[in-house]
This record gives C-alpha cells, structure tokens and sequence, in this order.
C-alpha cells in the first residue's frame, strides 16, 4: 500500500483527485464511454463508481499450487454444483482512470474443495470492457483443508506486469486463522435469492486508460499520474520492451500489431499484453489473430 502524499495542510492527494474526478463530467472522465452497469441481464444502470482510491493498490497474494496456464477465454465457469455468484468490478489504473483490456485469469476449486488440475474446469480467463468493467459467473468456492474461502486471480493490464491475488468471502469462519487471508482482499457480497452476488475492484499500479475525447482544457481538472515505482504488492515486468515479433516466446511484452509465429504459423497481436506459458497464439483467439 502507498503512504498518502500531502500536496497541501489538510488535504491529501486522494482528496484532490476524487475532487477532480468529481469535477469533471462523467462523460470527460470516461472518453465519451458508456458508464456499463454491475448487472449482465440489463437490470438498473448504474453510474460509473468513484470509488477507487488510488492509495489503495490492490495487494498481491501468493500464487499458491493450483495455478495451470492455458484457461479458456470465458466470462462463465459453472463447471458444476455450487451455489451461483457473480463477480462484477472494474480495473483501475493508479490515476483511477479505467483499464481496457486488461487479462483477468480466475481460478478456483470446486464445491467440494477440489482444483480441476488436469482439465479446466472453474479456471477461466477474459479481457475487460472498455470501461474497465469485467463480470465472471461462478459458484461459491468449497473449502480444503488451511484455507479459507477464496478465489485466484492474475491481473494485468496491455503491457504491464502481472498482479497474482486472491479475492475472500466476508463472515467466513476461517479468515481468522487463515495466515494468507488479506481483509484487504475482501469481495462486497451480497445474498439475492439463492445466489451471491459479489464485486470487486482492481487497482493496479499503472495509468489507466487516457480519456479518447474531448481532451480537457488546460484548465480542467485531471486526475494526477503520481510518480511511483512499483510497490513490493506488485511485482515489476522483466521486460518492459515490446517485442518486433519472430517466434512467439513465453514472458515477452507484445505490443499491438506485433507480428509472430507459432508452430510454422503466423499471428498479429490484437491486445498488448505479457505473454505466459499457455497463452500460446492458439490458446488466446482475443490475443492473437491468424494471418
Ligand atoms: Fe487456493
């Protein structure tokens, strides 16, 4: 976590910036962008939330055993028995400013307790919205033994490194003697019917996406782009570069339009991003298009 810096007697530098992002109109802030709601099945709308700090980085977790890459591309993992939830949040940037794009890779055990590690099940990667926005359907993990309740999850946003964390569940008996458990890292979770219904926001230790238009005037308010080295939470890129193309490699930085080849074909990069193994060309359609 970052310490506050204070611009001024009594005022801090999340007070200017939440000062500034109410100033500016949503559709400033959002580059003309839709404010997306919470809620898939088009229920209420709701504006878009102020309620990233940017004082609050989103802490890393351990990656714990059970990671495998290669998740399919998907929104929805109901892989099996469970009482259903919903995640829905939004990835920030350092200056509160929304990412799109970025890679949101979900894994979990099942009802039971158990981790699918042979096939995919309750593993699943997506790309968030425009607006940052991301929803994934799933169950409400099981527990195993030293654990709490807890969903896994790496972040990242086109060309930055990767955040590995772990989302918890309040009221969970176990928080209180789970040594990882990070209340931090806890989801906002609420019981509809019989389901749960959770969200989450990211903050990651990077700008966000810069508004497309109108550009503010010189004297509009914008959100500061603090000067920050990268926090012991969130782990620097080993390589920061993007790659000019060749054989597509695993933990390289591609940028947009970066042309590969893999397995004697041919690929051009749709979103920037820092490959990991199993995000081979043929595993990542939303990445990488055949040419
Ligand atoms: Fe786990």
């Amino acid at each position: 976590m970052t310490r506050e810096e204070k611009p001024g007697p009594g005022i801090t530098r999340k007070g200017l910036l939440q000062a500034a992002l109410i100033a500016v109109p949503a559709a400033t802030v959002l580059g003309g962008l839709p404010a997306l709601a919470r809620t898939p099945n088009g229920q209420t709308l709701e504006p878009t939330p102020l309620n990233c700090d940017p004082d609050d980085l989103t802490h890393d977790q351990i990656e714990g055993p059970y990671f495998k890459p290669g998740s399919p591309l998907r929104t929805s993992m109901l892989d099996g028995p469970g009482t259903r939830l919903t995640i829905t949040g939004y990835v920030y940037g350092i200056n509160c400013q929304p990412i799109a794009g970025a890679l949101l890779d979900f894994w979990q055990a099942d009802n039971g307790g158990n981790y699918d590690n042979v096939g995919n099940k309750f593993r699943g990667h997506q790309l968030s919205d425009p607006s940052g926005a991301y929803t994934l359907t799933t169950i409400v993990p099981g527990l195993y033994p030293g654990r709490t309740r807890h969903i896994h999850v790496k972040v990242q946003a086109p060309n930055q490194p990767i955040l590995t964390t772990q989302l918890y569940f309040p009221g969970e008996p176990r928080n209180s003697t789970d040594t990882i458990y990070d209340p931090a890292l806890l989801m906002n979770v609420t019981t509809v019917g019989s389901e749960r219904r959770a969200t989450f926001d990211f903050v990651l230790n990077v700008a966000g996406s810069p508004p497309s238009s109108p550009s503010p005037s010189p004297s509009s308010p914008r959100s500061p782009a603090p000067s920050q080295s990268p926090t012991p939470s969130q782990s620097p890129t080993p390589s920061q570069s993007p790659a000019p193309g060749g054989t597509w490699a695993a933990y390289t930085n591609y940028a947009v339009g970066a042309r590969v080849t893999y397995a004697g074909l041919a690929y051009v990069c749709q979103i920037g991003h820092m490959s990991l193994p199993g995000w081979e060309p043929p595993n990542t359609p939303a990445l990488w298009v055949r040419v």
